[in-house]
């Protein structure tokens, strides 16, 4: 594929990421018991718009800590990773990479995301900041990315990669694991710096996933919105009340929309019903111990090798390179 260039410093390279089959999603999901429906379709323009003032929520801490935690280490965390690209997966608060390139000062950086729109912002928002380093944005979804794609700037350099925002508690263990073998097999022998958010006060984590500003109930909520409004929907929005609830067992918040009564409602002709109480779950948020952060690592082929925290020793960034 040829690059569209966009400047001497911004490039981009389209892989053209099908669009999601919700019906079938949607369709699969709904006929799980329980019922469940996979998290990355809660950010929609109006989800992504919601997630951001979630970001910003007295309750919400784990944005703020890690964006300083970032800022505080960037120069201990550039020694430790050494040089090379930066490849971060999913184009995430700019915030965040900032003082890492600043620190580093790599010839590159590569932002992978299945969002054109939100690539192409966010990469001319840090050209501007960081004139010594290309920008490549390559729009493609990284889960399913067999290889990287060629490029002057990316091809025979040593990889670093950046996946902060503890986006992996998102995903179940098993398809965290894949995700992670993923990202050693594109990571070419490189490094991995992983953000995750540790378990801590049951009380604190449901206080930030259920704010008393009642976003993250709107964010969830939106789901059913966005089903209605996609899948010519007639689900009733407000016959759902929203729930997190920490899970001992499973080290993870699980959020979830919980029918207030007996209903059912239509999905692009298809039926569905909901009895009183039963739950749909939209998320879950999987948060790892520093020793299950290892164990997660070692079955993707990974080892630790060092990690910064928060002062409370709430929020991890992890180094990672490949075990053998
Ligand atoms: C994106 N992700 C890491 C968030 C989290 O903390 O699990 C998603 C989120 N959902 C509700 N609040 C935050």
């Amino acid at each position: 594929m040829t690059p569209t260039r966009t400047s001497s410093t911004l490039d981009l390279i389209d892989l053209h990421p099908g669009a999601a089959d919700l019906r079938r999603l949607v369709r699969a999901g709904l006929m799980q018991q329980p019922k469940q429906l996979p998290a990355w379709l809660l950010y929609d323009a109006e989800g992504s718009r919601l997630f951001a003032e979630i970001c910003q929520q007295p309750e919400y801490t784990l944005t703020r800590t890690e964006i300083r935690l970032l800022e505080q280490q960037a120069e201990t965390i550039a020694a430790a990773v050494g040089p090379g690209v930066m490849v971060e997966f999913g184009i995430g608060n700019a915030r965040k990479v900032d003082p890492l390139l600043r620190a580093l000062r790599p010839s590159a950086f590569i932002a992978l995301d299945i969002s054109r729109s939100a690539l192409t912002d966010a990469l001319s928002g840090l050209a501007s900041s960081h004139p010594d380093t290309s920008m490549l944005g390559v729009c493609c979804d990284h889960s399913v990315l067999a290889a990287m794609p060629s490029h002057p700037w990316l091809d025979n350099q040593r990889r670093i990669g950046f996946f902060p925002g503890s986006s992996l508690g998102n995903f179940s263990p098993e398809a965290a694991v894949e995700l992670l073998q993923r990202f050693r097999h594109l990571l070419a022998g490189g490094p991995l710096l992983l953000g995750l958010d540790q378990p801590r006060d049951p009380r604190q984590l449901e206080a930030a996933y259920d704010d008393a500003a009642g976003i993250s109930a709107a964010f969830a909520r939106n789901l059913l919105h966005r089903l209605n409004r996609e899948l010519n929907g007639t689900i009733d929005v407000d016959q759902f009340d929203y729930r997190a609830r920490w899970d001992e067992r499973e080290q993870r918040i699980e959020m979830a929309l919980i029918s207030r009564i007996d209903q059912s409602f239509t999905l692009e002709d298809q039926h569905w019903s909901f009895q009183a109480n039963e739950r749909l779950i939209t998320e879950h948020s999987v948060k790892y111990t520093p020793a299950a952060a290892a164990d997660l690592a070692a079955r993707a082929g990974w080892t630790i090798r060092e990690r910064w925290h928060d002062p409370a020793d709430q929020l991890s960034l992890h180094l990672l390179e490949p075990s053998d």
